[in-house]
């Protein structure tokens, strides 16, 4: 499938952003209209480099809207939905806007894919969808349990974007990835934290005992695998996407630490999320069928992260003020009074 116009909602977030480079760099012909409605993690300084390419185009709104999204639908051939609320503890906090965006937005967006005949409607998902895995992995068929108010945004979109595909045969396809890393992330989520937080010696809040897996997968080879699927993937399926990486948040923690030459003490183990899954971990046989394979070696690809937080400070110092310091107070403020330090 040859695609030529993509328009990338959410492409100013952190895997967005790193998506529409990518893009824009595989394939000489494309372009790529991006819209956004820059919310707190959205940010044009992700897309800076970009300013000065004729085939990039910059577009804020809400995907909320139907009016702004048929504008652009209307030039394209595909979506690529990346737009959405995505941090856990912020949907425990304010559910709200996960259901407006993640939900509602995802509608329209199908909805005007419908109306303009779009080659291909491509939704991001989460492998926080099938919620807490005890033991062995995730297949894209599996039931979907959700457990935060995020992952249950998330596991709706992903059904009606399959709805679409059996009541209309609107081309569709779900990806869900487990968790990225890498540059121009926000540094709400844990490894953007804990890494500009060591680097000014300040506090890393890991919640509760610590033993909690997540799969990490580079930036970079999500995005290999949206084009793969993008290309080569069958409307109507859904695709894991798995960095094969399972680590315990301790951990991942004590190799940051590694890294940027800083003691364990930095660590406060504090009170753990409510309804905090213990393990995600897909299977990602159906994806590597389509000749995707992730490209490079854990170790190397978060030493290149950590470098790259360490020497952007310029990108992620403006982004811990203001808003950010009120949802830090309100996140961390009482927990981080009642820590206590690893031993
Ligand atoms: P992010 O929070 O960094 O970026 C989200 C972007 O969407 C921001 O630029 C924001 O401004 C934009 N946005 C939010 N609401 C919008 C709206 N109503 N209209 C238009 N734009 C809006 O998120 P991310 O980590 O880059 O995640 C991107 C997608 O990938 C999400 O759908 C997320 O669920 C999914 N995902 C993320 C991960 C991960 O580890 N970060 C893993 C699997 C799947
Ligand atoms: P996060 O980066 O928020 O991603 P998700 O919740 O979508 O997996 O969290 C990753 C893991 O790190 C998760 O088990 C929660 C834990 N965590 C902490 O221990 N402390 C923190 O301050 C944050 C943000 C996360």
């Amino acid at each position: 499938m040859t695609l030529r116009h993509l328009l990338v909602t959410g492409g100013a977030g952190f895997i967005g952003s790193n998506f529409v480079r990518h893009a824009l760099a595989r394939d000489s012909a494309v372009r790529v209209t991006v819209l956004d409605k820059l919310t707190y993690a959205g940010n044009l300084a992700n897309l800076a480099d970009l300013a000065d390419e004729p085939r990039y185009a910059f577009v804020q709104g809400d995907i909320g809207d139907p009016e702004v999204v048929d504008q652009l639908a209307a030039e394209a051939d595909a979506i690529v939905n990346f737009a959405a609320e995505s941090h856990v503890d912020r949907s425990i906090d304010a559910p709200d806007a996960f259901i407006q965006t993640d939900v509602h937005g995802t509608f329209v967006l199908l909805e005007a894919a419908r109306r303009h005949g779009h080659a291909r409607y491509l939704q991001v998902s989460t492998d926080e969808v099938y919620g807490n895995v005890a033991t062995g992995s995730s297949s894209e068929d599996d039931p979907l349990r959700p457990r935060s108010p995020y992952s249950a945004s998330k596991a709706a979109g992903d059904l009606l974007v399959l709805a679409y595909h059996a009541t209309y045969g609107l081309p569709v396809l779900v990806t869900r990835a487990s968790n990225n890393f890498g540059p121009f992330q926000y540094p709400e989520k844990i490894i953007p934290l804990f890494v500009t937080n060591a680097i000014d010696d300040e506090p890393l809040p890991l919640y509760g005992d610590g033993q909690q897996i997540r799969d990490w997968l580079f930036v970079s080879d999500h995005c290999e695998a949206i084009s793969a699927v993008l290309e080569r993937g069958e409307p109507g399926e859904v695709y894991n996407v798995g960095g094969g990486n399972e680590l315990t948040n301790q951990a991942l923690t004590n190799a940051i630490l590694e890294l940027l030459g800083k003691p364990a003490t930095l660590i406060r183990r504090v009170e753990d999320r409510p309804g905090h899954d213990r393990r995600y971990s897909v299977d990602s046989a159906k994806l590597r069928a389509l000749g995707w394979e992730p490209s490079q070696s854990f170790e190397d690809d978060l030493a290149a992260t950590v470098a790259w937080y360490r020497d952007r400070d310029d990108w992620w110092r403006p982004l811990k003020s203001g808003e950010y310091l009120d949802y830090y107070r309100r996140q961390y403020g009482e927990r981080l009074a009642n820590s206590a330090m690893v031993d």
